[in-house]
């Protein structure tokens, strides 16, 4: 028995559906992957417009470059941890080091070690925030920072100064002995030298991170802090785990 005129135009529908969703499927999987190179290209778009973005954001008045994808990501980690002491090196012009302490403002507790080592004019007050003037890789820095932080005290680090490897990964070294299991070692623009910006930076951030990671088992890079796709910090988001 031959088939009917109505089974003949359904196997063709449904021949037709196939093709159509395997050709969708693939569309799917080639934009997909191609996403990396989208945010890619939207991290040259941000980086290369620091009039309109990151050198043009502010907390409450007073200037900040961080990326405000990377500010949220803090907000998460101080919720989380609760620190009692966050240092910040490389504070600037003390925007990031308000924007922390307006956090644990809310949180109820926690105070911020902002470092630098220029003298910065008309930076924020904020009875949580202790500026600190000088090389963060000073032995006075280092003892002066050591004896505001009290046994017991859950510690997190932000390293944002001198952007040259051989500063970081001595920054590094120095400062995750304060950080608390739990904890966080964040370590930021690690996009340069071509991750994604900045290819002729010279070895930076990123490569002491990699670097320290090598020498030390104590971190893991935890990558779920790269949720917003965009974030000046690669790899840089660094969980204290023993
Ligand atoms: C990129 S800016 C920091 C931006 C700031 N954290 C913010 O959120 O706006 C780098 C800062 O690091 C400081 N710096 C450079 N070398 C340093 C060092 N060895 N120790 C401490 N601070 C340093 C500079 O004076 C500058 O203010």
């Amino acid at each position: 028995m031959g088939l009917s005129q109505d089974n003949v135009f359904r196997k063709l529908f449904r021949i037709a559906n196939y093709g159509l969703e395997f050709i969708l499927v693939r569309l799917y999987n080639k934009s997909f992957q191609s996403s990396k190179d989208i945010s890619a290209k939207f991290h040259w778009l941000y980086y290369y417009s620091p009039a309109r973005t990151w050198s043009n954001t502010r907390w409450m008045g007073y200037r900040t470059m961080k990326c405000p994808l990377d500010l949220w990501v803090y907000q998460e980690i101080l919720y989380e941890i609760k620190p009692d002491i966050v240092i910040e090196t490389g504070t600037n012009e003390g925007g990031g080091a308000y924007y922390l302490a307006s956090v644990l403002d809310v949180i109820g507790k926690g105070q911020v070690i902002g470092v630098d080592i220029e003298k910065v004019e008309n930076r924020p007050t904020h009875e949580r925030v202790t500026y600190l003037q000088g090389s963060s890789t000073s032995n006075d820095i280092v003892h002066n920072i050591s004896e505001m932080i009290e046994p017991g005290q859950v510690v997190l680090v932000i390293l944002d100064s001198d952007h040259n490897m051989p500063h970081v990964l001595k920054e590094m070294k120095i400062y995750s002995q304060f950080v608390t299991t739990g904890s966080y070692m964040i370590v930021e623009d690690s996009n340069i030298n071509g991750h994604p910006i900045m290819p002729n930076w010279g070895y930076g951030p990123f490569e002491a991170i990699h670097e320290f990671l090598r020498q030390n088992d104590s971190f893991r890079i935890d990558k779920d802090r790269e949720k917003f796709y965009l974030s000046f910090n690669p790899d840089g988001y660094l969980k204290k785990i023993s």
